[in-house]
């Protein structure tokens, strides 16, 4: 029997990013165009041999770390549009880190990630 999770909405959605890091004259590509969608509620495990990427994945989707080009969104809010002291803000907050993921709390409100 599959767990399909209630498809409702979307907690975190992942569009085409890639994380390079600079190695002296070479280009590392942690992460090379992912796509990504997690919905409310879901339960997934991401699995990858070592150096695949899984760190660098949740760095940016924990917004740790920026990607160099594309787009995550977790709970609405779009994550490059937030400064860094606001990022920081939205890491004390994050819907994984409250069990929001698992439907258990009310959805994320982009203003509740604007700092004061
Ligand atoms: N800060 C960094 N500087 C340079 N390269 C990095 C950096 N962080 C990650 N990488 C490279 O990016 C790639 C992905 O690394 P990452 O740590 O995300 O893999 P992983 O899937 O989490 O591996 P593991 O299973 O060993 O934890 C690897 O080639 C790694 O060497
Ligand atoms: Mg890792």
């Amino acid at each position: 029997m599959s767990a399909e999770p209630a498809m409702k909405d979307v907690l975190i959605s992942v569009r085409g990013i890639t994380k390079e890091f600079r190695r002296g004259k070479q280009t590392v590509y942690a992460l090379r165009d992912i796509d990504l969608d997690i919905y409310d509620g879901e339960y997934l495990s991401i699995m990858g041999p070592s150096g695949s990427g899984k760190s660098t994945l949740f760095n940016m989707v924990g917004a740790l770390d920026r990607p160099t080009a594309g787009a995550v969104v977790v709970g609405g809010v779009s994550l490059e549009t937030l400064h860094s002291s606001e990022l920081a803000y939205f890491r004390g907050r994050h819907p994984l880190d409250q069990g929001r993921a698992c439907g258990t709390h009310p959805k994320p409100r982009r203003d509740q990630y604007r700092s004061r």
